[in-house]
């Protein structure tokens, strides 16, 4: 009730401002310690990949870009926090304005690009952080590297990032790099998948420390095309994938918004992302971790995921319609 009240002014501000403006004032209230992680009854840690996640609720990629906020999330509740998508080179990403809200739809639209401080500093940041939970550290590649190159960026933030990582996802899937999607395709994504874990392996056998990976794939895929990419994965020893990032199916928002670039996140991507799980989680017969997110805007919405098959969640839009007492509920739901 009280969010409904903050969201209706905060909604009248810009959305790429408000969100800035929102985490300014969580910094706050948290520096003063009036956010605390709340205890859930009957709650248990899952122990999967050989990590130990305290609840199964994440905060998805996107949210904390630079790692710069990891504090807020865990006192929020979260269970695990997946940063970036972090690229090799500091970035500023696609013009302004690349975030829009639908929300008649309790959709967001957004085309930002992967703008990042870079694999660099983004690094230093998690170096000063303290926190005890779950860090997966979401790569991509920067938007001047040439596509045929893409596995270069992937390799130069997985060498940086292995030793700070519980998990790294390689997103493939943002819609708002130019043909970052084409990596999706078979060959490219054979060759892709069999040089990252060769990488791997290397990193793994000098660090002595084996650092899961996760794919993190696009809603869109023709349904036809999911059971080779899913064989391909689990051939190549793949951990597992996220399902889904945004669509580009812009169908379900209000027509204003439907001319805009970038990808759709929110309600309208609630069926195409239980799709998808439902059909990665028949292909892949427990040989792949899940992590379900894409249109989880409610507690009932995670638990139906976590039915549906899926090890973990992630929640992003929610919480920006919802308020962050989203993943206390989901919590409680789940426990
Ligand atoms: C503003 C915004 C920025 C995002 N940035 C990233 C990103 O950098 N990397 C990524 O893998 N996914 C990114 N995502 C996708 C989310 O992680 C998530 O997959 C998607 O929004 C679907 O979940 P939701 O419906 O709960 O928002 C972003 C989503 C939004 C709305």
């Amino acid at each position: 009730m009280l969010y409904r009240l903050f969201r209706s002014v905060i909604f009248l501000l810009p959305p790429e401002f408000s969100h800035h403006f929102i985490l300014k004032i969580l910094k706050i209230v948290n520096f003063i310690s009036l956010l605390k992680v709340k205890d859930i009854k009957n709650e248990k840690p899952i122990f999967i990949k050989g990590l130990n996640f305290k609840n199964k609720v994440g905060l998805a990629a996107g949210f904390d870009k630079n790692a710069e906020h990891m504090q807020i999330f865990e006192n929020l509740g979260f269970g695990f926090l997946e940063l970036g998508t972090v690229t090799p080179k500091p970035q500023s990403g696609n013009k302004k304005p690349r975030i829009f809200r639908d929300p008649k739809n309790d959709a967001l639209i957004n085309s930002f690009g992967f703008n990042n401080v870079g694999i660099y500093k983004f690094i230093d940041n998690i170096k000063k952080s303290k926190i005890n939970l779950v860090i997966g550290i979401n790569i991509g590649k920067n938007a001047l590297t040439p596509y045929e190159d893409s596995i270069n960026d992937y390799i130069a933030c997985m060498r940086e990032a292995y030793v700070y990582a519980d998990y790294l996802t390689v997103n493939i899937s943002s819609p708002n790099t130019k043909n970052l999607r084409d990596l999706h395709n078979l060959s490219d994504l054979s060759i892709f998948i069999k040089s990252l874990m060769i990488e791997k392996n290397k990193l793994q056998k000098k660090l002595k420390k084996s650092v899961p990976i996760f794919l993190k794939l696009s809603p869109d895929i023709e349904k036809s095309k999911i059971k080779p990419i899913i064989d391909l994965l689990i051939a190549n020893n793949i951990d597992g994938v996220i399902v889904t990032n945004t669509t580009i199916d812009k169908s379900k928002i209000s027509k204003p918004y439907q001319h805009l670039p970038g990808g759709v996140s929110g309600a309208p991507l609630k069926i195409k992302s239980e799709q998808m799980l439902s059909t990665v989680k028949k292909i892949s017969k427990n040989k792949l971790l899940i992590i379900s997110v894409g249109g989880i805007m409610t507690a009932d919405d995670a638990l139906k995921r976590i039915r549906m098959g899926a090890d973990l969640v992630q929640i992003y839009t929610g919480l920006i319609y919802q308020g962050p007492s989203l993943v206390n509920e989901i919590r409680q739901k789940l426990s």
